[in-house]
């Protein structure tokens, strides 16, 4: 296309618009806030976790379709009240629709981009769903409109056209053949720019005829997905509407190509699934869009006058598609799309930040004259000349004889020429319109199938991409599998999916399913194995993650709402079977704890994920197993509070027992490089089935291109706590303590000590013992962790080539410490033992023993991996190996009270010293009676009989360590006490209200208080009940 010289100059920049959609299932169960606000066209975000950091953008639109609407009769989202603030699919279309209609009929190119993360409403805008139709079927149907109210002064042509790019492969979405390998290419020319070689363009003449065309397209789409077990939301899909003008009187042609472009999920360009990884995350999922994002800042730039040297537009397929979009011959609109939702915070406001840099882009549109056209006006200018020159031949006589012959052959070639373009538009539009009819005879009958038949549908986890293709279950016995060959079956492709796969059973209007041997069919969220009735609307997995809604014959459907059979609700089933739930979801689910409601969802979205992994492994034969795991976070918490969970993948090698523990983030970028490898294994194998036919064959791969290994590494097998407490008082601590699994696995029973000891490492004595830790203020404090023994090591039973470390790291160390591996046995003494010295003790670290456990983490060592050490660079030691903690000396002096409320504390601390005393002759006497059981026992039972079953000095410990625990509740509420005082001004009925609070903290503390005490009491009693009944000893 060429640009007219008068136009060259005139600049323009992107328009941009931002619409915020409703909130969706997951959003509204998590009880969501909404975080966005507008005023006419500007934008405010505010950060959820800090009301005060508020952001405010403003765009050319900004839509606001997140409340006050309401479904009218026909199913359309309307405004609640008429004029309403409610952006309805009409309003958005009138902005920005009409205004690329507009620019498209005056002959200049036109791009509309929706971008946004997935699910933020990216495709409801440019596609629509239903009635609810987008900005593309809106267009289309305009264009129609607008070329039949200018049929007297021009003739129109428009071609469509529609495309995916998919890890920088081109997929015409509308190609009749099948798949190019490797996609089409993308070529260049000078005239043209970039443009996809091959690419299907269908003449159109009508709505109905551009809307069956992008059925037909998603329809590709969503098998392409399936087929390929590609996940649609990390594809660009462009359409491309081609309009030609003819304006025979002033014969002029104007042309203008329309990029419609759905581009993939933002959220990958901040790819937090690289973090930490080996592999880096394949380049080529993330090329175009992070492309797109380094041209877009690029010409930002320019447009704020920095020199900008290079505009990497050929570096990825989308963006030299979109080269005249951006920055050049085209009006571009970007649509932003974006969740108000607060847990959507991070990627809304990095989607506002990426529209407000789109916003500085200057385009320099230009009319464009077509080059047929030209060609058509320059070949009947040659014919005039050449008719002019034949006259003169004419004139001169019968000489010229043979170069008039020569001439009318020329003139005859040209004006057929010129009949040729004129009719291969005409052309096109018969084959296209024969076309058409086929596919509408073919829609229309699928209309009839479903009004007598049942079927299956397709449930995909892009919505856009649901209930597109229906699979007929007519009269009679079906097979459904990879096999197309017998009449008498139903072709499905995808993974984990077999030659045969299941049968389909229809007789007497009752509809069966009978899975056939190895093939995986999984029905409501349970696997079955045996023949099952279908019900309508049951849901159906075939193979690792092809899901289908069951619907039934016609007179069982009701007039039921199928759309909450979602992607979510085949996997939530699907979890459910196997013991993952979200709370009662038959009463308010919105009590749901939001972070256990984000675990769950990032469980339900890992799922299918790991079966493909599986299928994947299985396939290439990587004989590696996947497997979701839920990690309790609180296991590495020194306090052990109930935190967080996180989701991990424990990856296990069939053959060497090999074990990796991989992050949620770093499963899911091995996911992308396991389905490129497994996507080029098969096409190689399509390519390689003509020659030879051979069985499976483990695809080798260089490790270091391997996504399926990694080298081995120490794993974290479980944790144990410590607790300090006993410290602050000097006493002594002796514990057997279970090591527990993430997922609250035994692991082992770990035997460790807490020894209060002097400089050069003596145990000290019941002498030592203090009644008031808080004499240790200032004061050296030395004390020795010793880890005996491991008993029962589950991590070496299984295989006994194994190792073990235990790791820790105490109070502010900034290393861990860790003991020296031991190897192949269940039963490893350990005999470690380090000494640890705070010179000057601070509150802080009194604080730190008196509420903190000590961490003491197992590790589990491989066969081939690197032994954990301690870094002791930053770790002071002094010579003779003690490692100092607690450098800070400055203590806190104590803020000073009233003398009411003094006096009122100091009563407290006695009762609570007295406490202490009776805590401190408790523990005197567990002591003495765990010696005279260890006398008793040890002529019985070996070492060993100890690991097997917790005696009763590990309930003596649990008793005090549930006490310890208490009294730091207790010592809480006693700072609480002391803090609590009336503020300055207070009047009397502020007195008042602070004394009756103060009496409330009062009571409160003593409860605990009391009840402390008389659990501990309970618990000794009954402890020391149970040791008489079970050795007999005293009795
Ligand atoms: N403006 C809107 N009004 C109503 N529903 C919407 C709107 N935008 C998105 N949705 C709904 O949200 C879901 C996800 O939207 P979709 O357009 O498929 O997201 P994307 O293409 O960005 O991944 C769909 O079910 C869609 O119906
Ligand atoms: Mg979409």
């Amino acid at each position: 296309m060429r640009a007219k010289a008068s136009d060259m100059h005139s600049k323009d920049c992107v328009k941009v618009a931002v619409r915020v959609r409703p909130f969706n299932k997951r959003e509204r169960d998590a009880g969501s806030r909404c975080v966005v606000s507008m005023v006419s066209s500007s934008i405010t975000i505010q950060d959820p976790r800090d009301p005060q950091i508020r952001r405010s953008f403003c765009f050319d639109y900004a839509y606001w379709s997140h409340s006050g609407f309401t479904r009218d009769h026909s199913s359309l989202y309307v405004p609640e009240e008429p004029g309403g603030r409610y952006a309805d699919q009409d309003s958005v279309f009138q902005d920005l629709g009409e205004g690329i209609l507009e620019n498209a009929l005056q002959g200049y190119n036109a791009t509309l981009l929706a971008y946004g993360q997935t699910g933020s409403g990216k495709s409801y805008s440019m596609m629509g769903y239903g009635a609810n139709k987008g900005l593309v079927p809106k267009l289309c149907a305009r264009l129609f409109q607008a070329i039949r109210d200018n049929q007297e002064n021009r003739q129109c042509q428009v071609f469509f056209s529609m495309l995916e790019i998919y890890n920088e492969q081109v997929v015409d979405l509308l190609s009749r053949g099948s798949r190019t390998l490797g996609g089409l290419r993308v070529r260049e020319e000078q005239q043209r720019g970039f443009y996809v070689e091959g690419l299907r363009t269908v003449p159109c003449e009508s709505t109905p005829q551009v809307e069956q065309l992008m059925e037909q397209g998603t329809r590709t789409r969503t098998t392409a997905a399936t087929h390929m077990n590609a996940n649609s939301s990390r594809s660009h899909m462009l359409i491309i509407l081609q309009l030609k003008q003819i304006f025979s009187k002033e014969s002029i042609t104007k042309q203008s190509n329309i990029n419609l472009v759905d581009l993939a999920g933002s959220e990958r360009q901040r790819s937090s699934g690289s973090e930490a990884d080996r592999l880096k995350e394949g380049t080529a999922i993330n090329l175009s869009l992070t492309t797109l994002g380094n041209v877009i800042s690029a010409l930002a730039d320019v447009a704020v006058g920095k020199k900008v040297v290079h505009i990497p537009y050929r570096d990825s397929v989308l963006t030299k598609l979109l080269q005249s979009a951006l920055g050049g011959n085209s009006r571009t609109v970007m649509i932003a799309t974006l969740s108000p939702a607060d847990i959507c915070y991070e990627e809304s406001l990095s989607t506002l930040r990426y529209a407000e840099r789109a916003k500085r882009i200057q385009n320099r549109p230009v009319v464009n004259e077509s080059p047929t056209e030209r060609l058509v006006k320059e070949l009947k200018a040659e014919n005039a000349r050449l008719l002019q020159r034949l006259s003169r031949l004419g004139q001169e006589g019968r000489r010229a004889n043979d170069e008039t012959k020569e001439l009318r052959q020329l003139l005859a070639h040209n004006e057929l020429q010129i009949r040729a373009i004129q009719t291969l538009w005409e052309q096109h539009l018969q084959e296209a319109l024969k076309d058409w009819e086929q596919q509408y005879a073919s829609i229309t009958q699928e209309r009839r199938m479903m009004q007598m038949h049942p079927y299956i549908l397709n449930i995909n986890e892009d919505t856009q991409l649901s209930g597109v293709v229906k699979l007929f279950i007519q009269e009679g016995e079906w097979n459904i599998g990879l096999c197309d060959s017998s009449s008498r079956s139903i072709s499905i492709k995808g993974l984990g999916i077999q030659d045969r796969h299941a049968v389909f059973r229809n007789e007497q209007r009752r509809v069966t399913l009978t899975p056939l041997e190895g093939s995986k069919v999984i029905v409501n969220g349970i696997s079955i194995c045996q023949t099952t009735e279908l019900q309508h609307l049951d849901r159906l997995i075939l193979g690792s993650n092809c899901t289908y809604l069951f619907v039934g014959y016609p007179s069982e459907r009701g007039g039921d709402d199928w759309s909450r059979y979602d992607y979510d609700y085949f996997q939530s089933e699907l979890a459910a079977a196997e013991g993952i739930h979200l709370g009662e979801s038959s009463s308010g689910s919105s009590q749901t704890d939001p972070s256990l409601l984000a675990v769950f969802y990032d469980y339900i979205k890992l799922m299918p994920m790991v079966a493909e992994a599986n299928q994947m492994s299985q396939e290439l034969s990587k004989g590696v197993d996947f497997k979701l795991e839920i990690k309790n976070l609180a296991l590495s918490d020194s306090k052990g509070h109930d935190l967080q969970k996180d989701i991990v993948v424990r990856v296990t090698s069939k053959g060497s027992k090999q074990v990796w523990m991989w992050s949620k983030a770093k499963f899911i970028n091995r996911k992308f490089l396991m389905e490129e490898v497994y996507q080029q294994h098969q096409a190689e194998q399509s390519e390689d089935n003509e020659s030879t036919a051979e069985g499976p064959m483990a695809v080798a791969l260089p490790r270091d291109k391997d996504p399926f290994w990694d080298p081995v590494e120490p794993l974290l097998l479980g944790t144990a706590h410590l607790w300090l407490q006993s410290l602050a008082f000097r006493i002594p601590l002796e514990e057997q303590l279970e090591v527990l699994g993430s997922e609250g696995t035994e692991e082992a029973i770990l035997q460790a000590q807490l020894v209060p000891c002097t400089s050069t490492g003596l145990p000290l004595g019941e002498d030592d013992i203090l009644i008031d830790p808080s004499e240790i203020l200032g004061r050296r404090l030395d004390f020795q962790l010793v880890l005996e023994q491991c008993c029962g090591l589950r991590w070496i039973r299984e295989a006994r080539n194994r190792g073990v470390q235990i790791g820790f790291r105490l109070f502010d160390c900034s290393q861990p410490l860790y003991t020296p591996a031991v190897w192949h046995n269940v039963n490893p003494l350990l005999d470690h033992r380090v000494h640890f010295a705070s010179l000057h003790t601070s509150q802080k670290l009194l604080d730190y023993l008196q509420s903190s456990a000590v961490v003491l983490e197992l590790w589990g060592l491989q066969d081939g991996c690197i032994h954990l050490s301690s870094s002791l660079e930053e770790v002071r030691m002094t010579a003779d190996g003690i490692f100092i903690i607690d450098e800070a000396g400055p203590t806190e002096t104590a803020p000073l009270d009233t003398a009411e409320l003094s006096c009122l504390v100091r009563a407290l601390q006695q009762d609570l010293e007295e406490l202490k005393s009776v805590n401190a002759s408790l523990r005197k006497e567990n002591h003495s009676l765990r010696d005279q059981l260890n006398t008793a026992r040890n002529g019985v039972e070996g070492v060993r009989g100890r690991s097997v079953r917790p005696s009763c000095d590990a309930e003596f410990a649990r008793a005090l360590k549930v006490f310890y625990h208490s009294m730091t509740a207790v010592r809480a509420q006693l700072q609480r006490l002391r803090r609590h005082r009336p503020s300055e001004e207070s009047d009397l009925l502020g007195l008042r209200l602070f004394v009756d609070e103060q009496s409330r903290l009062l009571r409160d503390f003593s409860e605990q208080l009391e009840q402390s005490v008389s659990a501990l009491k309970q618990d000794v009693a009954a402890i020391v009940r149970r040791k008489r009944e079970r050795s007999g000893i005293w009795s």
